[in-house]
């Protein structure tokens, strides 16, 4: 019997041979890692549901972004969570918000960093949404007024890309226009275009206590069902002027993300979100997984299904182990 078959295994023969034909790459410069800064002194808290995470103090700051730089990473997401909070999440846009100090403190001692300022009420109100409310109801324009407040004080501490997360509607037009009419024109910003109502945010809300303290967020966020809402949300963004679209969570998503990627010619942004970290994490100490081989494979899976950049808690191991290799 004759076979005729194609012999791929010609191109995996060898460690060499399969370095010449691989696709994707990670890079330290791919990278966001996201930083809490939490309200008080002398605090370096682990996030319990995210071991190797923490939420610490401004003057533990300057420590931490030694560590990053040598590290080799490039960019970092900042969250703040105060200690008090009010209805109108007034620390999210004071010029001396936690977000704001953090930024002015990073930027006088490394410059050459991306700052990427969270752009967001949930942290900063008392009853942990993203906007005003009006009885149990998240008001759309009225909210999108503190936002645009929040990214102009976060602009003018030196932030260098905003990061709008809070999934009001015309929240890229509000903010373009916003930052503009202050002369920051030339400032990006990086739309939470693609945000699903996920619970794989679990985790995160513990570090940056901003869990909602009646309903949920499905009146703004996203159905993890849909498709093509996540194209027309996406194409709003791209309209009103956004320049990163980014696609949360990432790992249940990645269709998502391919679809995002083929659509628009916008880098693509990933957040492989708290949940996603938990669950490697909770494996890997169980000794159920190899950590480091997973991490590698998930994060090189999103930038298969079509991420430019990705914003990771595991950014400092994933920086460390590239240089090991
Ligand atoms: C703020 C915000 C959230 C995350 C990033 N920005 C939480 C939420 O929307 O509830 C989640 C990030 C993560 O889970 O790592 N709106």
């Amino acid at each position: 019997m004759e076979l005729n078959f194609h012999r791929h295994r010609r191109l995996r023969s060898t460690e060499n041979m399969r370095a010449l034909v691989r696709e994707n790459h990670l890079r330290v410069e791919d990278f966001i890692y996201p930083l809490f800064i939490i309200e008080g002194e002398n605090i370096v808290n682990e996030v319990k549901s995210m071991p190797g995470v923490f939420q610490i103090s401004l003057d533990k700051l300057e420590a931490e972004m030694d560590e990053i730089v040598s590290l080799g990473i490039k960019s970092i997401l900042l969250f703040g969570v105060p200690l008090e909070k009010d209805e109108l999440g007034q620390g999210a846009y004071h010029n001396h918000g936690l977000v704001q100090e953090a930024t002015r403190l990073v930027k006088g001692k490394y410059p050459e960093i991306i700052v990427v300022a969270d752009t967001c009420l949930c942290e900063y109100t008392s009853h942990g949404h993203c906007g005003v409310i009006e009885g149990e109801k998240v008001l759309n324009d009225p909210s999108l007024q503190l936002l645009v407040q929040t990214a102009v004080s976060q602009a003018k501490a030196g932030a260098d890309i905003i990061a709008p997360s809070n999934m009001m509607d015309g929240f890229v037009a509000a903010i373009r226009k916003g930052l503009d009419e202050e002369g920051f024109e030339d400032i990006p910003i990086m739309s939470y275009a693609v945000k699903y109502a996920s619970s794989f945010y679990g985790p995160f809300r513990d570090a940056a206590d901003s869990t909602p303290q009646f309903g949920d967020r499905k009146a703004y966020q996203m159905d993890p069902a849909n498709r093509l809402e996540a194209l027309r949300e996406a194409e709003s963004d791209v309209m009103e002027g956004a320049d990163f679209l980014m696609v949360k969570p990432g790992l249940p998503y990645l269709d998502i993300v391919r679809d995002v990627k083929n659509h628009f010619n916008l880098p693509i942004v990933i957040y492989n979100v708290s949940g996603e970290y938990s669950m490697v994490k909770a494996a890997a100490l169980n000794g159920w997984i190899d950590e480091q081989k997973v991490v590698m494979e998930m994060l090189t899976g999103m930038k298969r299904a079509g991420a430019d950049l990705i914003i990771t808690y595991f950014a400092k191991d994933v920086a460390r182990w590239l240089k090991e290799y």
